[in-house]
């Protein structure tokens, strides 16, 4: 708990961004994937692996941007950096201790950035989204895009966010959740490079005869196309968030996404 207290209080991060609940939702990650490390293990594995076929398959290797790069663990980091020139994070939120660890790696670039594009339109500065992958999407030398365990994680802020702040969300469309996850597609749509999208996109809850109790579309009714792979990856096991719930994500992998 104090540790959590602390790495809150020393991630540096925009207002809106800590508004958003998104240092918070950071740090809640970090301390359940300890918890959690060997429930998780086989996701993590799994998505590492579909990134390294991809690295092997690529013809060049100059810039590689991982988008939700966040704590790294679905990423073969060291693969990355030993065959990329560059390699690009982008986060909302860079942990302390990724900060320390990425000092130590000289072509990697953390890049802090909102990447529904709509905190400004949230925060009465802006009247519409900006594009968050402008510089990015116009880059000539990126030969790899990752969108890693991102998408799912774009609505729930918005929701929040939107329930708490009721007179300006009267002035916002109240689909705007989804349309997160719409745009990031449609975003990943527009880099000339490979693609590889990783995603949970379905939540079940369970009890312990095994019946649902609860089902949630993480896609918040965005279609995708059938994934290439998918797993069970079981974020909240018995005991984790609830006593006799365990919350279970089905992750989809396109390796190929555009
Ligand atoms: C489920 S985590 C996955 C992190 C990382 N890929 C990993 O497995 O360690 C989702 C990540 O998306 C980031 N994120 C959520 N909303 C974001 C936004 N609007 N802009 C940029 N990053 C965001 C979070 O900060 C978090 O690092």
């Amino acid at each position: 708990m104090l540790a959590e207290l602390a790495l809150r209080l020393a991630t540096p991060a925009a207002r809106m961004t800590r508004k958003l609940g998104l240092v918070t939702e950071s740090v809640a990650l970090w301390s359940r994937g300890l918890r959690q490390r060997r429930a998780w293990a086989e996701h993590h594995t799994r998505c590492r692996a579909v990134v390294a076929q991809a690295v092997a398959e690529l013809p060049a290797r100059r810039t590689a941007v991982i988008l939700g790069s966040g704590l790294l663990r679905d990423i073969p980091l060291g693969l990355l950096c030993a065959n990329f020139e560059r390699v690009l994070l982008v986060d909302a939120v860079h942990l302390p201790q990724i900060r320390l660890r990425m000092r130590f790696r000289r072509n990697v670039t953390l890049l802090t950035r909102d990447l529904t594009g709509i905190v400004g339109w949230l925060a009465g500065e802006s009247d519409g989204r900006s594009d968050p992958l402008v510089d990015l999407v116009a880059d000539p030398e990126l030969d790899l895009v990752v969108s890693a365990n991102l998408l799912s994680q774009l609505a729930w802020p918005i929701e929040d966010w939107l329930a708490d702040n009721p007179d300006r969300a009267e002035t916002l469309p109240p689909d705007l959740p989804a349309r997160c996850i719409a745009w990031h597609l449609a975003d990943l749509g527009r880099f000339r490079s490979r693609v590889i999208l990783l995603s949970d996109v379905d939540m079940i809850e369970r009890d312990r005869s095994g019946a649902i109790v609860d089902r949630l579309d993480l896609t918040r009714g965005v279609e995708l196309p059938a994934p290439d792979e998918s797993w069970d990856w079981p974020v909240a096991p018995f005991g984790e968030a609830a006593r006799d719930r365990e919350s279970i994500h089905r992750v989809g992998a396109w390796p190929d996404f555009r």
